[in-house]
């Protein structure tokens, strides 16, 4: 185990913050290595959100009673800190979703039933996650749009010269790409593509599912449109996300989900809708995992994440170098410094599924399969792919369990 550069900041120290690290997995300390399915939570996550329940729960907007109030204040300061986090320019762009997915459909069907049709052009990346890719490609087909993917490269990198071939002479409406590739961590040119986008007049759906756990995302400075995030990959808890929007944008879209609060009035024969951004949050809100948002929003600025994107380049350079040790491991996606802490790779002969079937038996946790990205598959010529995925409370010693899991592998299997 030898990572050259300083350590940026302390993953052995920060792992105390997570209670799953206190549990053994078939008698073995657990080297969580699939972080970009879904992050591992810290104790201030958890407390935020026990707190909450036990001090300041009451349904919220909804009643003038104190803890109503309370609840109220706890949801939209939640909102608050997911607007600081994302630099948007006011809280009234960010809308609490259950998830990036959801954050995506609400564009595709509130934006994109309203505003594609025939001659125009959808345009989304060959390595897009399924969430930022088929919402797309099904509403292009409702609208009677045309729907296109941008190529990859061999590296695994976006094929920016391919656009204007790809654009021919349709009118392009929507670019839909992922900040951070979930499956190769590839780090995307968004603002360049931005920029083309808008010269055209289109707008830009960014993913930042996987990249927001991993590195500073700021809407103004990515120069995208809309753009979602889930809580979840970032140490907040499942079923809460946030979409956010150009204010004049999600002015002028039809709501999404009807029912609760999302009105302003109801009338017998039509109703009218709520400021935003109540008019995109029908229902009850998932108040408690707001508040749990905002807990690991705090948690990652507090770890800092330019920190955290020079450990996941470290982890990344570190993972792929000890693999390309093992001539009968093929990696994918482009160097470490263009990519976050995900590497995809598959081991000659042996199915991921059997690959990661051993590593658990070593206690170590990684994802196989397609990652949502069937057509990213496709380029690479595979069905699936075997997953390490790391984050701040990596250490390098987890990948050299890894290493040691693949010779094992290999031995039952190859
Ligand atoms: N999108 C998640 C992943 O990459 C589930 O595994």
């Amino acid at each position: 185990m030898a990572v050259t550069t300083m350590p940026s900041l302390d993953a052995h120290r920060l792992r105390a913050d997570f209670p799953i690290f206190e549990q053994r997995f078939h008698g073995k300390p657990l080297a969580f290595l699939d972080s970009a399915a879904s992050a591992q939570k810290p104790r201030a996550v958890l407390e935020a959100m026990t707190t909450f329940y036990e001090t300041s729960y009451a349904n919220v907007h909804r009643s003038v009673y104190q803890l109503a109030e309370m609840a109220t204040e706890a949801l939209e300061s939640s909102r608050e800190t997911v607007r600081g986090f994302l630099n948007a320019a006011s809280p009234r762009e960010v809308v609490f979703v259950r998830n990036a997915t959801e954050g995506i459909n609400l564009v595709a069907y509130a934006w994109g039933l309203s505003n594609l049709g025939p001659g125009d052009v959808v345009i989304a990346t060959e390595l897009e996650h399924h969430s930022n890719f088929v919402p797309w490609q099904y509403i292009a087909r409702r609208t009677g749009a045309s729907f296109r993917i941008l190529p990859l490269d061999d590296g695994g990198e976006l094929r920016l010269d391919a656009l204007d071939g790809l654009a021919g002479d349709g009118r392009v409406k929507v670019v839909a790409v992922g900040v951070v590739s979930n499956a190769l961590g590839t780090v995307n040119p968004v603002e360049q593509l931005a920029a083309w986008a808008h010269d055209r007049g289109a707008v830009v759906v960014a993913d930042a599912a996987q990249a927001a756990p991993h590195r500073r995302v700021d809407v103004q400075a990515l120069g995208c449109d809309f753009l979602a995030v889930s809580a979840h990959k970032m140490c907040g808890p499942s079923g809460v996300g946030a979409l956010w929007g150009r204010a004049e944008l999600l002015e002028r879209m039809e709501p999404f989900l009807l029912g609760g609060h999302m009105i302003r009035s109801v009338g017998d024969e039509a109703s009218s809708w709520a400021e935003l951004p109540h008019k995109f949050e029908a229902g009850t809100a998932p108040m408690a995992e707001a508040v749990g948002f905002a807990a690991a929003v705090d948690y990652v600025q507090g770890v800092g994440l330019d920190a955290i994107e020079r450990h996941e380049h470290e982890l990344a350079a570190y993972a792929l170098g000890r693999l390309a040790e093992l001539p009968w491991v093929t990696t994918y996606g482009p160097p470490a410094d263009r990519r976050a802490g995900i590497v995809s790779f598959d081991v000659d002969g042996v199915h991921p599924h059997d690959v990661a079937q051993v590593l658990d038996f070593e206690g170590v946790a990684i994802r196989a399969g397609h990652h949502c990205c069937q057509p990213l598959m496709r380029r690479l010529g595979v069905t699936a792919t075997s997953r390490a995925s790391f984050y701040l409370y990596t250490v390098p010693e987890e990948i050299d369990r890894l290493v040691t899991g693949l010779h094992k592998a290999r031995k039952v299997f190859a």
